[in-house]
């Protein structure tokens, strides 16, 4: 290494530009929300805008999503199917912290997106529907936090009716995730309504009262000590009585709260609530925020960088193009890890070594562009990128590369067919762009790119979305023919063991852009086989 290298990665590591950036570091709460479709999170998104003052009557960004789509042509698609595709950035101002609410789509079909955003995010959230605890959805995008040890915080919804047992709940997700439960809040139902929740740090009750407006405004609520007659006045002596029976069952039997566990996302604290009555939101939101980590240091090439370095770094999580039908622009989003952001300002794309203006950045609320005139570590801007930039670059002032951003596995994959063969190029130039925006993978099999292409989906609703785009953004209108095999593995060993496994029937092999090679397989069983039969080979979820 070089002394003018040595001393680049010197500075990036020399700490402390001074109390600015390191105060604007500390109040950033950056997280997205993990659920399954249908457990509530676009509710709960708008309940945790109206009580961060966002907004001032909940039902408006359904509102205004539906008024969009009458104006714009963005995704014609996300009219016709009355869906969101797009994921957007939420931020708000709450108790001095500065919030940065990564959403992703809520569909029941998802992309990748979903699963890159999370690489984003210093914690997650995860919302539960209280009559189905832990579902398949939740499951997958759970796991992708696991791996990289984010803090998980649950929020168990719907208490408003009548669900699984808590205790029962809780003790199912433990088993099926393998983390503790720790409740923070605990809810309260008199005579069989849900009334409240009790807050076991801070030892009392908040009960709640509808106000009659659907939960658009916030409710309104009464604080009551654990301790004391009020209690019993407040929930009758029967309802009191059984909450202090669950208290010191709970205090007795349950995990103590243990914060270095949280931190280390082996223990999920745990809130009750109903985001549609907004009972228990704003008690979930302030202690949440209060025990979620502000961003922390990267892993990169050159070791941590921590946030407070001044020296600029961010990476792109996600490109999402023609979000302005008008301009037909691309927008790369940028994670901020350190530094501090001023538009205009010249970094570094680390994979080419180009020097880049970060010009015209933005923030969103919804999808409503606001200008930007400065961001923290934490934040995550929006900037205009006429195609130089893909998924996983690293931008910064200095020499810096943070590790690439894991492609997920397909888990549907389709054979694509130009309508027009002679528009095969237009075909091809579109699957690249779209391969390097993220927005698809694109494998040949055996190696043979005159073949068709095969297209790979992390859900089924992203062969939709490119087949439109494709069509509408390259003029390759295609065909796409669903393959009958899953399960795919990137596939490593000696060539001719490869080889004879391809060969087994009920299998296909094919190459990703990199030339590295995967198995696809019939079932679930038949991958098992192989993982417990062909020990010289070694079969990846991840890409290598
Ligand atoms: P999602 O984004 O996770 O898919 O869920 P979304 O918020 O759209 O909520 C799915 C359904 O669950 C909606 O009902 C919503 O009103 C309902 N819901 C959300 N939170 C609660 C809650 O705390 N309690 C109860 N009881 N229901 C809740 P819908 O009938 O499908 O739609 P809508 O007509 O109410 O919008």
């Amino acid at each position: 290494m070089g002394s003018a290298e040595g001393a680049a990665i010197e500075s990036m590591r020399t700490p402390g530009p001074g109390p600015i950036l390191e105060g604007e570091t500390r109040r950033r709460r950056t997280f997205a929300i993990i659920s399954h479709p249908d457990a509530g999170k676009t509710t709960l998104t708008e309940k945790l805008l109206l009580y961060g003052g966002a907004i001032h009557l909940a039902g408006t960004v359904k509102a205004r999503r539906a008024a969009r789509q009458v104006t714009s042509d963005w995704m014609e698609l996300e009219r016709e199917r009355g869906i969101s595709v797009t994921s957007s950035v939420l931020q708000f101002e709450y108790a001095g912290l500065r919030v940065n609410l990564l959403d992703t789509p809520g569909h029941e079909d998802f992309s990748e997106d979903t699963f890159r955003t999370l690489v984003a995010a210093d914690s997650a959230v995860m919302l539960l529907d209280n009559r189905k605890g832990v579902e398949e959805r939740t499951r997958q995008l759970f796991d992708v936090c696991r791996r990289r040890r984010m803090p998980i915080f649950t929020f168990v919804n719907k208490c408003d009716r009548a669900g699984t047992d808590p205790l029962q709940l809780l003790s199912d997700v433990e088993a099926e995730l393998g983390f503790q439960c720790a409740p923070v809040t605990w809810p309260v139902y008199r005579d069989g309504v849900f009334s409240g929740v009790y807050h076991r740090r801070l030892r009392h009750v908040i009960l709640f009262a509808r106000r009659g407006d659907h939960g658009a405004s916030r409710a309104d609520s009464e604080v009551v000590r654990l301790e004391g007659s009020a209690l019993d006045d407040e929930l009758g002596s029967a309802t009191a009585r059984r909450l202090h029976e669950e208290v010191s069952l709970l205090d007795g039997a349950g995990h103590p709260f243990d914060a270095a566990a949280v931190l280390a996302g082996d223990q999920s604290p745990v809130y009750f609530g109903s985001a549609l009555t907004n009972f228990g939101v704003e008690p979930f939101l302030e202690d949440y925020l209060s025990l979620a980590p502000p961003p922390a240091a990267r892993l990169s090439s050159r070791g941590p960088v921590d946030p407070t370095d001044p020296r600029f770094s961010a990476f792109v999580f996600k490109i999402q193009a023609n979000m302005d039908p008008r301009h037909r622009d691309r927008v790369a989003f940028l994670r901020i890890c350190s530094g501090r952001f001023v538009p205009g300002m010249e970094v570094r794309v680390a994979r080419s070594g180009r020097p880049v203006r970060l010009a015209a950045p933005q923030q969103f609320l919804g999808r409503e562009r606001v200008a930007v005139d400065e961001a923290w570590p934490g934040d995550v801007v929006g900037i205009l990128d006429r195609g130089h930039l893909r998924i996983g670059d690293t931008l910064a002032e200095g020499d810096v590369e943070f590790s690439g951003i894991p492609r997920f596995p397909p888990q549907h994959f389709a054979r694509v067919y130009p309508a027009d063969p002679l528009r095969r190029k237009q075909l091809d130039a579109g699957l690249r762009a779209l391969s390097e925006e993220g927005a698809a993978q694109v494998f040949f099999a055996d190696g043979d790119s005159s073949a068709m292409p095969i297209l790979g989906a992390v859900g089924l609703l992203q062969f939709d979305v490119m087949r439109f785009r494709l069509e509408h953004e390259y003029g390759a209108a295609c065909r796409l023919e669903r393959i009958g095999l899953g399960h795919p593995r990137w596939i490593t060993g000696p060539e001719p063991a490869i080889e004879r496994a391809a060969r087994q029937p009920g299998r296909l092999r094919v190459f990703d852009t990199r030339g590295d090679s995967l198995l696809l397989f019939e079932s679930e069983f038949a991958l098992q086989w192989a993982l417990d039969h062909e020990p010289e080979l070694t079969f990846a979820e991840l890409a290598p």
